[in-house]
C-alpha cells in the first residue's frame, strides 16, 4: 500500500476477515500459482464472494467456513516434485463442488488414480480447445474455442467416474467432470482474459454447480461493512487517519456510515502535498461528508526538522517520526475530550493485498517490505478497525463510487507517505525548492488529466534534482532548475515501464513549465524502466 496514514500500525496478520453470514463463499485453495489470486477476483466479479487460503490451512478451519464451493488454483511444481503440495483428501468430502484448475485438475487427477505425465513439451500461451462432450461445465460453450495454457505435466487418462470433455493441441484432456462427485477440473486457466470463455465457465460452476448466489456487489459490500464497524465498535469512537488517498477515504467514509459523528479524522498537512491537495482532502470530508475533521497544518515543525537533510533514508524517517509525533498529540487530545472511558479505536485501510503479502504465501518467499511510516507508540492502546480488509483495490474503487467519493480521490494515483520530500532529490526539501516542484507538478496533472491519460498512468510526477543548467530565456542567460517528467505504467508497482507520453503533450507540459514557473529553464523525460530503476528518484 502507497498511502502513508493508511499503514500506521502493523497489522494483525491472522488473516482475512471470514465473510460476512449470509454471503455466499467460494475459497480458493492456494498452491503458489501466479493467478492465484486472480481466480478470487474474478470470481468476486462474477458475484460471489472469494477469498485465497493456503494449501496448508487445516481443513476444519476450511469447513468451518461452510464455503459452498472450493477451486484448486494453479501452482509451479510438478504433481512427481519431491515436497511438491499434496491434495488435502478431506476436501473431497466437504459436501460442496471442487474445481482444480492447472495444478489442481492435475493433483486431483494423480491423486484419484488419472494418468498424468510430463509431456515432451510444454503447453504455454494461447492454445486451441476442442469440446467434445460439454457436460455441464461447459455446456452451451463453443466447440472450438482459444484458451490459456501454461503447464508442463498433461493429463492422458482420467480416473474412473470422470468424463472428459475436451482436449487441446497439447492436452489429451483438458477439462473432466465426474458430476456424481461433485468434481471438475479445467488445465486452462479461466481467470486470465486470453480464455474469452473463461467467465462463463466460472459463472456456470459458481451458479449451476455450486448454487451460489451472485449478489456480492459494492453496494452490498457496504451494507455488510456498516453492520459489521457497528458490531465491533458498539458505542466507542473512532479516529482514522486520513492522507487523501483511497484506501483511508474510503475507510473513513464507511466508519462514518457506521458510526456518525463518533468518528473523528485526522489529516496532518506536513508540506509535503501536491497543490491544492490538503484543501480537496478537507473540503470532502469536512464540508462535502460533514465527516468530523481535525486539520493540522504542520508544514513549519516538518520543514524545520527537515532543514539540511538530504540523504533519501533519513528524510523518510525524520518525516515518519514526525508524522507519528503529530498524530499522536491530536490522538490524546481527542482521548481527553470525551474521557467517558469508553473504547478507542483505529481506523485503517489496510486491504486484502496487504494482508496476503504481509502474511507470505506458503511457497512464495518474497514478502513485500512496505513504505510505510512506523507503528504507533503502543500506550496509544487501540483497537484496530479494518474494513477493507477483505477487498481488492478495485473493489475498493467501487466502494468509494458507491459511497459518492468524487472520481479525483476514487481513481487518485499512488502518492508517497513522504510526499514530495523525496522529489527533491539530492538536495534539501526546502519551502522553495517544494514550491517549485508543487507548481510544475501541478501542471503536470493538469494536462495529463486534460489528455485523459491519468486513469491509465499508474504514477504521473515531476521529480526536482539539485542541479542547474544554463537556458536563455527572453534575452536573458538564465541558470535554472531542471524538472523531470516521471510518468510510469504498472500493475502492482514491482515492475513498471515508461509511459509512452504523446510528444505533443510533452512538448505543451514542458513550454508551460518553462513558461509559468520563472525558475525553470530545462524540461527532460526518464525513460526508465522498473528494473533497473525505481519508480522513484530517491
Ligand atoms: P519504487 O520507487 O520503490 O516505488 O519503485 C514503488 C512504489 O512505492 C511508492 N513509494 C513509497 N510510498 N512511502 C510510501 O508510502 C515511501 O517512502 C515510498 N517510496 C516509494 C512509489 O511512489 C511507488 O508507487
Amino acid at each position: 500500500m502507497s498511502e502513508s496514514l493508511a499503514t500506521l500500525p502493523a497489522p494483525d496478520l491472522a488473516g482475512a476477515d471470514a465473510v460476512a453470514a449470509g454471503s455466499d463463499e467460494v475459497l480458493v485453495v492456494d498452491y503458489g500459482g501466479q493467478y492465484s489470486q486472480l481466480i478470487a477476483r474474478r470470481i468476486r466479479d462474477c458475484g460471489v464472494f472469494s477469498e485465497l487460503v493456503a494449501h496448508t490451512v487445516p481443513l476444519e478451519e476450511i469447513a468451518s467456513r461452510r464455503p459452498r464451493g472450493i477451486v484448486l488454483s494453479g501452482g509451479p511444481a510438478s504433481v512427481y516434485a519431491d515436497g511438491a503440495p499434496r491434495l488435502q483428501r478431506g476436501l473431497l468430502d466437504l459436501g460442496v463442488p471442487v474445481l482444480g484448475i492447472c495444478y489442481g485438475m492435475q493433483l486431483l487427477m494423480h491423486e484419484l488414480g488419472g494418468r498424468v505425465e510430463q509431456a515432451q513439451v510444454g503447453e504455454f500461451g494461447r492454445s486451441n480447445l476442442t469440446v467434445a462432450n460439454a457436460g455441464t461445465l461447459l455446456a452451451g460453450l463453443p466447440a472450438q474455442q482459444t484458451c490459456w495454457m501454461s503447464h508442463r505435466d498433461t493429463v492422458f487418462e482420467p480416473p474412473a467416474g470422470f468424463t472428459a470433455l475436451a482436449s487441446s493441441t497439447a492436452s489429451p484432456v483438458a477439462a473432466v467432470e465426474d458430476r456424481e462427485r461433485g468434481i471438475y477440473g479445467i488445465q486452462f486457466h479461466p481467470e486470465v482474459v486470453h480464455t474469452p470463455y473463461g467467465e462463463d465457465i466460472l459463472i456456470r460452476f459458481l451458479t449451476d454447480i455450486c448454487g451460489c448466489e451472485r449478489t456480492w456487489t459494492a453496494a452490498s459490500i457496504v451494507q455488510d461493512q456498516i453492520e459489521r464497524i457497528r458490531a465491533q465498535v458498539g458505542e466507542g469512537s473512532a479516529i482514522c487517519g486520513l492522507s487523501g488517498g483511497v484506501d483511508s477515504s474510503v475507510a473513513a467514509l464507511l466508519v462514518h456510515r457506521a458510526i456518525g459523528d463518533r468518528l473523528t479524522c485526522v489529516f496532518v498537512d506536513h508540506g509535503l502535498m501536491r497543490k491544492q491537495e490538503g484543501e480537496q482532502v478537507i473540503e470532502t470530508f469536512r464540508d462535502t461528508f460533514r465527516v468530523p475533521l481535525v486539520a493540522v497544518d504542520a508544514e513549519q515543525r516538518f520543514l524545520s526538522k527537515l532543514a539540511g537533510v538530504t540523504e533519501p533514508e533519513r528524510k523518510r524517517k525524520v518525516i515518519g517520526e514526525e508524522f507519528i509525533r503529530v498524530f499522536e498529540e491530536e490522538a490524546k487530545r481527542l482521548a481527553g475530550d470525551d474521557g467517558d472511558g469508553s473504547a478507542r479505536y483505529l481506523v485503517q485501510g489496510t486491504l486484502y493485498s496487504d494482508v496476503i503479502e504481509s502474511g507470505g504465501r506458503p511457497g512464495s518467499a518474497t514478502i513485500k517490505s512496505h513504505h510505510n511510516v512506523g507503528g504507533l507508540p503502543e500506550d496509544l492502546d487501540f483497537d484496530l478497525v479494518e474494513p477493507l480488509r477483505s477487498l481488492f483495490k478495485d473493489e475498493v474503487r467501487a466502494v468509494g463510487t458507491e459511497l459518492g467519493l468524487p472520481d479525483r480521490l476514487v481513481w487518485r494515483q499512488p502518492f508517497p507517505g513522504p510526499g514530495l520530500a523525496i522529489r527533491v532529490v539530492g538536495g534539501e526539501a526546502s519551502r522553495e525548492r517544494l514550491d517549485v516542484l508543487r507548481e510544475a507538478d501541478h501542471i503536470l496533472q493538469e494536462e495529463i488529466r486534460a489528455a485523459g491519460l491519468y486513469r491509465e498512468l499508474w504514477q504521473s510526477f515531476c521529480v526536482l534534482p539539485d542541479i542547474r543548467t544554463v537556458g536563455v530565456q527572453g534575452d536573458e542567460r538564465t541558470y535554472g532548475n531542471v524538472v523531470v517528467i516521471r510518468a510510469v505504467t504498472s500493475d502492482d508497482a514491482m515492475t513498471a515501464d515508461w509511459a509512452r507520453l504523446p510528444y505533443d503533450l510533452l512538448e505543451k507540459i514542458a513550454s508551460r513549465m518553462m513558461g509559468e514557473i520563472r525558475e525553470v529553464n530545462r524540461v527532460v523525460l526518464d525513460i526508465t524502466s522498473k528494473p533497473p530503476g525505481t519508480i522513484e528518484w530517491e
